[in-house]
């Protein structure tokens, strides 16, 4: 099976990375074929609302900005699991994930639909107080509703629970591995 991370922190050595390593593992020790894509890397533009706020995106599904987008969303289309991993900002994820995001969605949900019944792993990871996990989780699984797509699992990653949730993290991707071999125990 094919699975594409995608994640963003600037930090490559902090618990969003830590936490992208263990779930990595786990999809391994399962024979995955993964591939890491670490946003705060790629050249990402903000959507720019083209068209009166409806661009080539509900027009025929593609974004009018040359850069990283198309060829990630490609890669995310042809995977057969998605994993997203992103440190928690504000209640929310990073800017650099929130610029993927708003596009993907934009592509997906009003016109290509290639991403529909995807089932997805979210991870939000809040090396602050921790508050503003839980909302960073919602607002990532709104976004994929949006897309036709669900979360598998939503694992909220934070100082205080790091002992424990790193282990368990490594346990969700390989879990997650197996059910997108055997199929889902899910009928939503
Ligand atoms: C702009 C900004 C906003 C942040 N907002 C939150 C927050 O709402 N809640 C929280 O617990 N931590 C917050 N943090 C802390 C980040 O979640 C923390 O830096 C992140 O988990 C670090 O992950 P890393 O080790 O991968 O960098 C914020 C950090 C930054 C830079």
């Amino acid at each position: 099976m094919k699975v594409v991370i995608l994640w963003s922190s600037p930090n490559t050595d902090g618990l969003t990375a830590s936490a992208k390593e263990q779930l990595k593992k786990g999809l391994i020790s399962k024979d995955c074929e993964v591939e890491e894509i670490h946003l705060n890397r790629c050249k990402i533009e903000h959507c720019r609302a083209c068209g009166n706020g409806w661009g080539t995106c509900n027009k025929n599904g593609t974004c009018v900005i040359k850069d990283d987008f198309s060829e990630i969303y490609d890669k995310l289309v042809k995977a057969d699991g998605i994993v997203f991993v992103t440190a928690v900002y504000w209640s929310d994820m990073t800017e650099c994930f929130k610029a993927f995001f708003d596009r993907m969605r934009r592509c997906d949900a009003s016109y290509n639909h290639f991403l529909r019944d995807k089932r997805c792993v979210l991870v939000a990871c809040a090396g602050g107080t921790g508050r503003g996990t839980l909302e960073c989780l919602s607002h990532l699984e709104m976004g994929l509703t949006h897309m036709g797509m669900r979360a598998y699992d939503r694992i909220p990653v934070v100082r205080y629970n790091k002992d424990y949730m790193l282990p368990a993290l490594e346990a969700a991707g390989s879990t997650y591995a197996e059910r997108l071999e055997n199929g889902f125990d899910m009928y939503y």
